[in-house]
């Protein structure tokens, strides 16, 4: 191109995009908890995505800010602020997708039961809110009632059983539309896998089952896409600091707060219109005595959710 020809290119090439942004933001999209270290970069990401035609904030404070700030950004999305649980409703309505990242971090002289109760409670009045504003929105949980560290942890394993008791007993749960936020075990395993390997980071695929804590997380490393040979000492230090991400973001912020930064959503139209999951056949002796070991701390974490959900009704 000489530089003329280059730039009508661009000019075109740029209206073009406008005019496909445009047409295609249809999405509204509330993020409750907005105002928190997962929430802002979380809205941005939401802001910046052409299929959102409108992104609702809530938060119990400071959410004005965000929203103010986002606005200035140079995408369709038009951003609304909602405060207190007085604009919860209105937040919600004819909502699309919702994403939870609601919570407190533990403060001094509370017990781990204090603050498993506080977030629980949180996300089961949240999603009850949910029920009753938008039944048929996409609901992605993210928060966890509890961080333990030192790989004993229980999290979103247990938010997202509390979530589907609650749609229960409201009558509207559809399965295919209620998901546990893991992206950040995904996107940890690639890049840490990438790197250990020297592989390019867009080629690598890792396919992960379990949970969200602690050994619940399991990266089956024998089926890493391109085909990769790992020694034992290999797959035990990946797994485990695969395992341990979290933590070690937790305490790398000294509690100023958790993982807030390597984190995405990824969604299908209508719902889940098919359940891609990971192929069990042929696990290595090492996956499957892993996969043995989480499964009872797993039942327990959903346990746990279950009957927190049961007794509080
Ligand atoms: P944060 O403390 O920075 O933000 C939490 C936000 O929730 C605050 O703005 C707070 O005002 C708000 N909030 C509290 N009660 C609320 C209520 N009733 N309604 C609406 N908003 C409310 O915490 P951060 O770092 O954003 O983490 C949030 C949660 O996400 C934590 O539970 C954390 O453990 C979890 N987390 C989950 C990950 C995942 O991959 N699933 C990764 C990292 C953190």
């Amino acid at each position: 191109f000489s530089g003329l020809k280059a730039e009508a290119f661009a000019q075109k090439e740029e209206q073009r995009c406008q005019y496909n942004f445009q047409s295609r933001a249809s999405y509204k999209v509330a993020v409750l908890g907005a105002a928190g270290g997962i929430g802002q970069p979380l809205a941005l990401l939401i802001k910046m995505s052409p299929l959102v035609s409108s992104l609702h904030l809530y938060d119990i404070a400071n959410v004005k800010g965000v929203a103010a700030d986002l606005n200035h950004c140079n995408t369709p999305a038009q951003v609304f602020d909602f405060t207190g649980a007085s604009e919860l409703a209105n937040c919600l309505k004819d909502v699309d997708v919702v994403v939870i990242p609601a919570g407190v971090l533990r403060k001094p002289g509370m017990t781990r039961d204090d603050l498993f109760n506080i977030n629980a409670n949180i996300v089961k009045g949240l999603v009850e809110a949910v029920a009753d504003n938008c039944p048929d929105a996409f609901i992605h949980i993210i928060s966890n009632p509890v961080i333990f560290l030192f790989r004993r942890t229980l999290s979103a394993n247990s938010t997202v059983p509390i979530a589907a008791e609650v749609l229960k007993q409201k009558g509207v749960y559809d399965p295919k539309k209620l998901f546990g936020v893991t992206t950040p075990d995904i996107v940890r395993e690639n890049t840490f896998i990438a790197q250990k390997k020297n592989l390019r980071l867009v080629d690598v695929d890792v396919p992960m089952i379990g949970g969200h804590a602690g050994i619940t997380i399991l990266p089956l490393l024998s089926k890493t896409k391109p085909s990769t040979a790992f020694t034992d000492e290999e797959v035990q230090e990946l797994t485990v600091r695969i395992q341990n991400a979290g933590t070690e973001v937790i305490e790398a912020k000294a509690g100023a707060g958790s993982a807030t930064l390597s984190m995405a959503v990824k969604l299908g139209r209508n719902c889940v219109e098919a359940l891609i999951s990971s192929d069990l056949n042929g696990l290595n002796e090492y996956e499957q005595k892993a996969l043995e070991a989480l499964k009872p701390e797993l039942k327990a974490s959903i346990e746990k959710g279950i009957a927190y959900a049961q007794k509080e009704t």
